[in-house]
């Protein structure tokens, strides 16, 4: 009876250091902290709070993998601004008024999963902002009205016009898979936009302002299977024949059958087969409906895909093979190390064997010597 009481207050005891400890763990000034219901991680709310920067961590926030930064009044991401975050899954800035975002915004954030940047007003993203994200796979740009599918143009030299915008990905990212452009005010995408995008399997470009919109840029999306691209105003024409044939080919699923307007026929016309037929042969020269350069992307970013995925079996071969060695390595130490104990056991032994062995020897010896002196004492 006695004991079960002190066993019972030991236990509440130990609950509430738990509870004590769990409480004061560090979270940035401003935030709260708490562990999440839904995706069993702990995270801090700094939503709503009018914040102009990212809360000053307070040193050991390395545990929170979810970040919620949304609604605030945020202007610009600096280098590392989240490098006091190293556990960082999913980070929320949405509805802030982010226009710059520098090159090493998310330096020191490896494990970055998913990434809203929603509701915000940015022009334009450095291109290897993700380099450091391997883990990257959604991308939430939703509603930045002035985005444009380019990187920036570097500042021209002084005296120089202005460069014109360059050839080059709008996003670099081996990992993601999802990425959200929609209602962004695009009314134009460069052929390379998505070159560098292997793994994307979700793309949504709705409620833009395309006309025109060309299989071209999306040919080197080789794991591409949905498509958005509602709530555009798309012209009939030979890009959008391109386009329809383009999606059948590769079976890319849209939200909404591809339709468009405008041409020779009124209203909205939903582009099947045989309209895709009749919009080709309605231009001059006739359209080209081959997709030769769609193909050679899709085949190269295939290429690359295999590649990556050997390069990342030949590491975890190489680890793997690390393990074995190094397990191999622990035994034979051990077994060296047996072996060494044995004999010194036996070197042990036997010394001490020779040792009693000496001394029996000697006393025998003394024996003897003495044998004749007490004979003569005895004599
Ligand atoms: C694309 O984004 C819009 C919001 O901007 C959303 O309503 C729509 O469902 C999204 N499409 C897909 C296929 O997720």
């Amino acid at each position: 009876m006695e004991v079960g009481w002190t066993s019972r207050r030991w236990c509440l005891l130990l609950l509430l250091l738990a509870q004590a400890v769990v409480l004061t763990r560090p979270c940035p000034q401003r935030c709260t902290c708490h562990p999440l219901a839904v995706l069993g991680m702990s995270g801090a709310d700094c939503a709503s709070k009018s914040l102009v920067a990212v809360p000053r961590a307070r040193g050991g926030e390395k545990h929170l993998q979810v970040v919620d930064l949304s609604g605030n009044r945020l202007r610009s991401l600096p280098d590392d601004a989240f490098a006091a975050f190293p556990s960082l899954k999913y980070l929320f800035l949405s509805d802030n008024m982010i226009q710059v975002v520098n090159q090493y915004a998310f330096r020191g954030v490896p494990e970055l999963e998913v990434l809203y940047l929603s509701e915000n007003s940015l022009t334009s993203l450095p291109p290897d902002l993700f380099e450091e994200c391997v883990a990257l796979r959604k991308v939430v740009l939703r509603g930045n009205p002035l985005l444009r599918l380019l990187p920036p143009a570097p500042p021209p030299p002084p005296g120089a016009p202005a460069s014109p915008a360059r050839l080059a990905p709008f996003i670099t990212s081996h990992s993601l898979q999802e990425l959200d452009a929609s209602a962004c005010g695009v009314d134009f995408i460069p052929n390379e936009a998505f070159s560098a995008l292997p793994s994307l399997k979700k793309l949504n470009l709705s409620s833009n302002s395309l006309t025109e919109v060309d299989p071209r840029p999306f040919g080197p999306l080789c794991s591409l299977a949905h498509l958005d691209i509602t709530g555009n105003p798309i012209q009939c024409g030979c890009s959008t024949a391109r386009l329809s044939r383009w999606i059948r080919e590769r079976r890319v699923e849209t939200a909404r059958p591809l339709a468009c307007s405008g041409g020779t026929r009124r209203g909205e016309v939903l582009v099947d087969e045989n309209e895709e037929e009749k919009m080709s042969q309605s231009v001059s020269p006739r359209c080209d409906m081959l997709l030769l350069k769609e193909e050679k992307f899709y085949t190269a970013c295939q290429a690359a895909l295999a590649e990556a995925e050997e390069l990342q079996r030949q590491a975890v071969e190489t680890k793997r093979s690390w393990i074995i060695g190094g397990i191999v390595a622990l035994g034979v130490a051990v077994a060296v190390l047996i072996v060494a104990c044995f004999f010194r056991r036996h070197r042990q032994k036997k010394r001490l064997r020779e040792e009693r062995a000496a001394r029996a020897a000697a006393k025998e010896k003394n024996g003897l010597d003495h044998q004749p002196l007490r004979d003569d004492a005895d004599g």
